[in-house]
């Protein structure tokens, strides 16, 4: 699936589009994106009012995950596709000053919006440039990774995985929302570098996504779908529908 796609280019569009996200977040996506979707996929009110709303209104995320990632004091959290912050913001919250959080991301726009959204509040957040499979840490470095509408994007999701598994210590838990498919996706979908960005072109068939993850050297322990995420365009709601392309909430652990 990935030799069909022009890497470079799409990392060209895919932060082209998140790029726009960032800076007209009202603009019209095939996706929704702030704080309606993010309450309609579960996320509460007492959290999303804890983080700057600047980072709200750019998210753009398919699934509530934190339940499943039961973030507790003084843990160590990377948020892989930070976006504009939200959930890093919200990581930082759950894990206190003795906890540290970094995001990483390909799009500067994105990553300048969630350095300027820093305050004295969330000292113990930081966000870097880094590409999720090549990541710039030491191995066994986090107690949990957790990522939002991300891992799609990726044209080799093996590479990911592995680098997530290597950066997480024995034990520790990789807690996400991404968007699969039931069927195979065709090529005529996976070739349209638009759909891609919209996080339906690169999205994996279910069973494939969840062995990529334990040939990575994680356990998946819970997998739960998110019908409440509707994808907005024509097009992507055709393909959405045919292949069965949906979001679903997962939780794994390194073994
Ligand atoms: C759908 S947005 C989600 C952003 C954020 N997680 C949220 O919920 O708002 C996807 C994000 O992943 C980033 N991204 C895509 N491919 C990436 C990669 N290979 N490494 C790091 N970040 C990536 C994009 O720049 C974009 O900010």
């Amino acid at each position: 699936m990935a030799e069909a796609v022009d890497r470079k280019e799409l990392t060209r569009l895919v932060t082209d589009v998140y790029a726009q996200v960032a800076q007209e977040p009202g603009a019209g996506y095939h996706f929704e994106v702030g704080r309606g979707v993010a309450a309609k996929l579960g996320y509460p009110d007492e959290l999303l009012d804890k983080v700057p709303q600047r980072a709200v209104d750019s998210f753009a995320g398919v699934g509530y995950y934190f339940d499943l990632a039961a973030l507790q004091p003084g843990q160590s959290v990377l948020d892989l596709g930070s976006g504009s912050g939200m959930d890093s913001f919200m990581a930082a919250v759950q894990v206190g000053p003795t906890g540290v959080v970094v995001g990483v991301d390909i799009t500067p726009e994105q990553l300048e919006n969630a350095n300027q959204l820093r305050s004295e509040a969330f000292s113990n957040v930081s966000f870097q440039h880094a590409q999720i499979d090549a990541l710039p840490f030491e191995d066994n470095s986090f107690d949990v990774a957790i990522s939002n509408g991300v891992l799609n994007l990726l044209p080799d999701k093996a590479k990911g995985f592995a680098e997530i598994a290597r950066v997480l210590k024995p034990g520790g838990k990789l807690a996400l929302a991404d968007i699969v498919t039931e069927k195979q996706l065709i090529e005529g979908i996976v070739c349209d570098a638009t759909l891609w960005a919209s996080c339906i072109g690169g999205a994996m068939q279910e069973g494939r996504y969840k062995s990529a993850i334990e040939d990575a050297g994680m356990r998946v322990v819970t997998v739960r779908e998110n019908p409440q995420y509707q994808f907005l365009s024509e097009s992507a709601q055709e393909a959405s529908g045919e292949f069965g392309v949906k979001s679903v909430s997962l939780l794994a652990e390194k073994r």
